[in-house]
């Protein structure tokens, strides 16, 4: 009989996650019913927010509960299936969780199309990751040719994408990262015009120093001390897009907020924070374009694949917040 083995929540993480937090469990694999199919997992997206999904407060989605299956995006392929639009063979994204298999309705499933892209792909660039660069830089930083426009965590999934669609846009782009070496790769790789360690001291001067005129466009994925520099360092008429903020998620006291943001005041600028799923319905269309830009050269979809089984699932999690990852983070569970 084979074995389903999962990843399900045993106790609410207090910080960082360990591994004591998470029960290993192995079932049988269950059997589709009629309009369902099995999903055998291969990749399983790694992403910041999933450690907001622990926490038992009030978000855009209610937390994972106790004993249920880690909440994760995968790509998968149906083993099984007794569902007319998901044959055997198909290679599918969907919300499956952090286990080897999973039965679907194909509520929320989307076929992997092998013409826009990879398997992977499905997951970075043109999966939420490059949904989330594309409509929130231009929704709601809306860049201009000229701009200047800089993005935290600039080495990351997100960050990477943003970056290069404001160069395509026609923008100065600053990168903030973590460490020399980040900073050289989006400098030299991904063509973005300068970028700055945080790590360093100075961030405030050598931010002020990169943007001589001042940040029209502000991409923020970290919050804290970063988010707080870019704020004393606007244009006039800036936008500041709130994607996420990294640094606060594993907090266990609540975190001060940003003392400049009088500049908002000041420099006539708006803040404004977006969830990706508020763009679904554009889904299609935004993924066509971004798969263009990819086979033009015009975009690279970095990702640091890391080879395991769903049981690493908590050791792989820990890269995002150690910095340990570029581009976008991808358990990959695929046997042998
Ligand atoms: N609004 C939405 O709909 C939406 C959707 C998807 C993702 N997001 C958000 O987008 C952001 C980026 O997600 P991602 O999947 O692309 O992750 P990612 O950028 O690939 O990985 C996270 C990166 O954050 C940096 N980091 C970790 N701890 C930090 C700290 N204390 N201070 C500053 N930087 C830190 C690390 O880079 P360094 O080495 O440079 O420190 C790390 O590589 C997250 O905040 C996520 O929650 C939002």
């Amino acid at each position: 009989m084979t074995l389903n083995t999962s990843v399900r929540l045993a106790r609410r993480p207090a910080g960082m996650p360990v591994n004591d937090d998470w029960l290993i469990e192995a079932a049988p694999v269950p059997e589709p019913g009629p309009g369902e199919f099995t999903v055998r997992m291969q990749l399983i997206s790694l992403d910041p927010a999933m450690r907001g999904w622990l926490d038992d407060r009030p978000s855009y989605l209610p937390p994972v509960a106790i004993g249920e299956v880690m909440r994760a995006m995968a790509i998968g392929e149906v083993v099984s299936s007794q569902h007319s639009g998901f044959a055997e063979g198909a290679i599918v994204l969907g919300t499956f969780g952090v286990q080897e298999y999973a039965v679907s309705d194909g509520t929320g499933v989307t076929l992997v199309n092998s013409r826009l892209g990879t398997p992977s792909m499905y997951l970075g660039i043109l999966g939420t990751t490059g949904l989330t660069a594309y409509f929130g830089l231009m929704e709601l930083g809306k860049p201009r040719a000229g701009d200047t426009v800089v993005v935290s965590a600039a080495a990351g999934a997100v960050g990477s994408v943003v970056g290069q669609l404001a160069k395509i846009n026609g923008c100065r782009v600053v990168g903030i990262a973590g460490g020399s070496e980040k900073c050289a790769y989006v400098v030299d790789e991904l063509g973005f015009d300068s970028a700055i360690d945080y790590k360093a001291p100075g961030l405030r001067q050598a931010l002020a120093q990169a943007c001589p005129d001042g940040i029209d466009v502000y991409f923020d994925n970290v919050g804290g001390p970063v988010l707080n520099a870019a704020l004393g360092t606007l244009a006039m008429g800036a936008r500041v897009v709130i994607c996420g903020a990294i640094s606060q998620y594993n907090a266990e006291v609540a975190t001060p907020g940003p003392s400049n943001y009088m500049s908002l005041l000041v420099r006539r600028a708006t803040m404004s924070g977006f969830l990706v799923f508020d763009y679904a319905a554009e889904y299609r269309t935004a993924r066509k374009r971004l798969a263009k830009w990819v086979a033009d050269e015009a975009l690279t979809a970095p990702e640091t694949l890391v080879t395991g089984t769903v049981a690493d699932f908590n050791d792989v999690l820990l890269r995002l917040f150690s910095g340990d990852n570029v581009g976008k983070l991808i358990l990959d569970v695929r046997p042998g």
